[in-house]
């Protein structure tokens, strides 16, 4: 008897145990010396500026509302005398003039999906997601999840249809967004590019959604940007997690959670991405939903190639696994062949040319070469009805992908 409880209280204390353990080292993987938390504290306290008050919202983030002036862009030494520009000079002409929701064949159930703040920063502050500790752990963690990578990568894959035969100032398109399943150590990415450059001097600038628990801390889909100027090298990171990408909205901020995901012969949910070169300042503006808001730019002076043009406009999704794991899904986690309502797309492509939008030439537009086509696919850029151009994409992933 005297032995049953025992044994009882035992098992107890080493469940205790490793509770407090899990909750301790966050993942329940890794434990931090002294020394590194000391430099994680250290970390923080640049990366996290004053708040003037402070917005939290129902998925748990913490946005600092922080001086213009002050946010983190302007600790970047080519920004330290950086004239702020509070709105672009001008709107790119013509640009979705047509119906948004439009077309993708027979979807007829096409929604925005709700993304913003609750609540907006007071004027002459903007919105920076805080920066945690467990967050500078994750990033220690899983290095690779904070790197979007070009093709050679281990455990990259990707699918994209891209024009680059003319000097761009922009593009734009309309996303579905979806939720895919991921690993803790995985990510799945649906993305426009606007690039130029090529291995280190790759200036690559990124906006779309994103599942990347090692970024976030969660599996939600939330606005991601990225950006680099030497091809993933030491320059660049996701949203404002670096010195870089000026914030100019008070409401809506990087790394905000999209409120509602499309599901497979359900509504699809989409979201509007802007990505283009201000005419007068040569900074590209990052405008976003239904209602262009403008939520920043990364500056001109901070670019190289890109500081002219882009040479490339790509719209796909990439996906990342460790190489012990099997391949993430991308987009829904079905074929584009699936087609409508049940595989991801992208709709509404635009680009920039003379400063103008346009519809991208059929003629011009190529489809990027799909390792294993079992796993992800795209396919190629089809017309609907008034010059809509779109794509379905994705795939399951699974065991068999390659590298
Ligand atoms: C996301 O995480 C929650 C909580 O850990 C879990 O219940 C849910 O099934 C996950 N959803 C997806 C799509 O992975
Ligand atoms: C989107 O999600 C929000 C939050 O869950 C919900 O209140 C809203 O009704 C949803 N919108 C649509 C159009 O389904």
């Amino acid at each position: 008897m005297a032995l049953r409880v025992s044994t009882k209280e035992l098992i107890l204390f080493v469940f205790a145990i490793s509770l407090a353990w899990s909750s301790h080292g966050v993942e329940g993987e890794t434990r931090i010396s002294e020394e590194e938390d000391a430099e994680f504290e250290r970390q923080l306290k640049i990366i996290n500026k004053p708040a003037i008050k402070v917005i939290k919202t129902h998925y748990g983030d913490i946005y600092d509302c922080v001086d213009i002036n002050k946010q983190p862009a302007f600790d970047h030494p080519l920004l330290k005398n950086h004239k702020i520009q509070m709105r672009p000079t001008s709107f790119p002409k013509g640009l979705f003039d047509k119906a948004s929701s439009s077309s993708v064949e027979e979807t007829s159930n096409v929604m925005p999906s709700e993304i913003g703040l609750k609540d907006r920063c007071p004027p002459g502050s903007v919105p920076i997601r805080r920066t945690r500790k467990e967050d500078l752990i994750r990033v220690k963690q899983n290095p690779s999840n904070f790197q979007p990578q070009t093709d050679s990568a281990p455990g990259h894959h990707f699918v994209s249809n891209y024009v680059n035969t003319v000097p761009y100032h922009g593009g734009a398109a309309w996303i579905a967004v979806y939720n895919p399943t991921v690993s803790k150590g995985q990510f799945s990415n649906a993305v426009m590019w606007i690039e130029n450059g090529e291995k280190n001097t790759l200036n690559s600038i990124q906006v779309g959604w994103t599942v990347n628990h090692a970024l976030h801390g969660d599996n939600r889909t939330r606005l991601f940007t990225y950006w680099t100027v030497d091809g993933y090298q030491k320059t660049g990171c996701f949203d404002t997690r670096c010195p870089g990408f000026v914030q100019v909205s008070t409401d809506t901020a990087l790394g905000l959670v999209f409120e509602n995901t499309s599901v497979i012969d359900g509504t699809q949910y989409i979201t509007k991405v802007v990505i283009f070169q201000d005419v007068s300042t040569g900074n590209w503006w990052l405008s976003f939903t239904e209602d262009d808001v403008h939520i920043g730019y990364w500056p001109k002076s901070l670019l190289t190639g890109l500081a002219t043009s882009a040479s490339h406009v790509i719209w796909g999704a990439e996906v990342y696994s460790p190489s012990r794991e099997d391949s993430p899904p991308m987009g829904s986690g079905l074929l584009p062949s699936q087609g409508a309502n049940k595989a991801c797309f992208f709709n509404g492509l635009q680009v920039m040319y003379d400063w103008k939008s346009s519809d991208p030439s059929p003629l011009l537009l190529r489809r990027r070469k799909i390792d294993n086509s079992d796993c992800y696919d795209a396919d190629e850029v089809k017309e609907f009805e008034v010059l809509d151009y779109y794509f379905f994409f994705g795939g399951p992933g699974g065991s068999n992908c390659g590298n």
